[in-house]
């Protein structure tokens, strides 16, 4: 079925401009406070209950309103609009480019992919070398593919329809060969390289952070995803923030650093952080609208990532200190015009109205950033290719069919699965949901997120719908809320302490395609999954900004499913296209409380012939 042709017909015509994304001007903090819309993003204290009400209703109906049905899918354009397809290359214009090394090809320095799970090696020093290898493991290209007619790049990190909605900064000490002062760069992958943005206080480093430390700070540009995707673009966006921070937290860990979300900053902050406060107000229309916008190509800040040296002790984060430091950042000299990706654009107007509502309060004085490593379950190394960590993140693809083929052992099935456990090994009774094992361990709060999978070819395990509770805390909850009917056993084999259970036995094939918008993907695989996230308690527990940061877990989940799918020989695709309720209805879910974010599959590639490969670097000269 093909989705252009099942979307409503949707009104683009009529521009009726209704609330200020952003200020025409600059602020006081003081001042903005008295704007209704702004003043839910200084401080969690000043938000009131009344207001923290309105700000998870416009959440819930975003939810809501980008759920594909089996009779309907989320709003979207009626076909693509190449002539307006948008640049996936940001740059600055006139920023200095300061060049990043090319590490050998496969890079056998970094070491294999499967012991960092269990101890990441000792901490390399900040240099030109190591923040290359960092960027190039992690947010660089890594091949251009070409059909002969048409060319275009692939990176490091996966983007729903490769479009590439994150942009990435680098906030750093000096660095020999690159700069002479603490800076704020953008990393430019096409050119690995990095943009020269704006030179910083020296003694930021000294007072906010351990010796040996530096930032990584990620941004959404909507436009990218949703001239593709629509309304629903929002959600892919929060994907790709998720795949980019586990992208980063692997590369970091081969370089032995830990890396954390430094989450106490609320949106203001990053902003200023990451020089974003220089793109032009958008107005946020009240319906979708097309036509020339060129604000709503600007970066949304996602957060910041603390990159440390492994074993430095307690480290304790000072967001006071941070945020004093950072209301000088708006004076600094930011250099660079970003540039057009697109001529024309579609508004999709409820995207700016989800980002307004989840845009964070700063919410935190302090916080002990270096969480215990806890490494994962091993019960398989044999599962393992040999393959080091450069091999893996740099050669994983998602695979764009797969072969029907295609089994796996239990044993293998079951070490994936511990892999992607929050807590790691279940050492003396310990149970899941602390975030503490690679890569989870980057996210700062509880897991939140479980899966129902399908099994279809694993050999050993009866096919049919299984359940993984990755927070244990919400077992009860969870099987009181699915049907009564499951059975809730352990299947055969599998290891003590992974919280896996058989629902029901049956042939599942049919019904994991059909979920996943008909794409045979999820049945011709080893087994594919849905991503279960606690969604409202969660966003009515701590606030609306909760909603993009499940979407955020779900992705770190789902990029370690591509690497340990590529470890153990086979590949994997995330599905962000599948039909919401029916998920929800499989399961006896009903309400807000559980709802499916992300789906996945993994099993044997078909690979398409048709398609070459030209290595990333040096890559032909276009923008694609
Ligand atoms: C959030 C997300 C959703 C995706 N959804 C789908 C999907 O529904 N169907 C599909 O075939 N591929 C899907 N993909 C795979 C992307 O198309 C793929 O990542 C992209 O083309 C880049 O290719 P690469 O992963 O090989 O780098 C998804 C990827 C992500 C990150």
């Amino acid at each position: 079925m093909s989705l252009i042709h099942c979307r409503p017909p949707v009104s683009l015509h009529h521009h009726h401009c209704c609330r200020r994304h952003r200020l025409p001007f600059r602020l006081p903090s003081a001042a903005k406070r008295l704007v209704p819309f702004i003043s839910m993003s200084t401080s969690s204290q000043e938000t009131t209950l009344e207001e923290k009400q309105e700000l998870l209703t416009q959440v819930l109906k975003y939810h809501n309103q980008t759920k594909h049905s089996f009779t309907n899918y989320a709003r979207g354009p009626h076909g693509l609009d190449w002539a307006n397809q948008p640049n996936p290359f940001r740059r600055y214009i006139s920023a200095p480019l300061l060049h990043l090394v090319h590490p050998s090809s496969d890079d056998h320095t970094t070491p294999r992919y499967s012991s960092l799970f269990n101890s990441l090696p000792s901490p390399k020093p900040i240099s030109k070398i190591t923040i290359s290898q960092l960027f190039y493991n992690s947010l660089a290209l890594s091949a251009w593919k070409t059909t002969g007619f048409s060319t275009w790049s692939l990176r490091v990190n996966p983007s729903s329809g490769n479009l590439h909605p994150t942009e990435a900064y680098i906030i750093s000490p000096p660095i020999d060969s690159l700069c002479d002062d603490p800076f704020v760069a953008h990393y430019a992958p096409k050119e690995h390289a990095l943009e020269f943005r704006a030179r910083i206080p020296a003694g930021f480093f000294e007072e906010c952070f351990p010796e040996g430390s530096f930032l990584i700070g990620l941004s959404s540009i909507f436009w990218r995803e949703a001239w593709k995707y629509g309304e629903r673009a929002f959600r892919y966006c929060n994907h790709d923030v998720g795949h980019a921070v586990a992208a980063v937290s692997m590369a970091a860990a081969g370089l032995g650093w830990d890396v954390r979300v430094l989450d106490g900053l609320g949106y203001e902050e990053l902003e200023k952080l990451m020089g974003l406060e220089i793109f032009p107000e958008f107005s946020i229309p009240s319906r979708p609208v097309r036509g020339r916008m060129p604000g709503i190509e600007f970066e949304h800040p996602d957060c910041v990532l603390l990159v440390f040296p492994k074993n430095s002790g307690d480290i304790k984060v000072d967001y006071e200190k941070m945020r004093l430091a950072l209301s000088e950042f708006s004076n600094l000299q930011w250099k660079g015009k970003p540039n057009m990706l697109s001529k024309e654009h579609i508004c999709w107007d409820i995207i700016y109205r989800t980002a307004e509502a989840v845009k964070k309060p700063s919410t935190r004085t302090n916080e002990l950033v270096s969480v215990p490593f806890r490494s994962s379950g091993m019960i398989s190394e044999s599962s393992y290719k040999g393959f080091n960590l450069s091999e893996v993140v740099r050669k994983r693809r998602s695979a764009v069919d797969m072969d029907g083929f295609t089994v796996m052992s239990r044993e293998t099935f079951y070490q994936i699965l511990l892999h992607c456990l929050p807590s790691g090994r279940g050492e003396s009774g310990q149970k899941q949901g602390r975030q503490l094992a690679l890569p989870f361990r980057s996210l700062p709060w509880d897991c939140e997120v479980h899966a129902v999978l399908f099994v279809h070819r694993v050999v050993g395990v009866p096919n049919g719908l299984y359940f993984w509770v990755r927070n244990e805390s919400h077992f009860n909850e969870l099987r009181r809320a699915m049907r009564a009917e499951f059975k809730w056993v352990k299947p055969d084999g599998c290891p003590n302490d992974l919280p896996l259970y058989e629902l029901a036995r049956g042939d599942c094939r049919e019904l994991s395609k059909r979920l996943s918008c008909h794409q045979e993907i999820a049945s011709d695989g080893c087994f594919s999954l849905g991503m279960v996230a606690r969604l409202e308690p969660t966003l009515q527990e701590r606030g609306a900004w909760m909603y993009p940061r499940l979407f955020w877990e779900t992705g770190v989940l789902g990029q370690v499913l591509y690497l340990e799918a590529h470890a153990i020989g086979v590949s994997a695709t995330g599905i962000g296209c599948f039909f919401d309720d029916p998920v929800h209805e499989i399961l006896g879910l009903r309400g807000l409380k559980y709802q499916s974010l992300y789906h996945f599959t993994i099993g044997g590639p078909v690979v398409d012939k048709r398609i070459m490969s030209l290595p990333a670097y040096p890559g032909p000269s276009i923008d694609a």
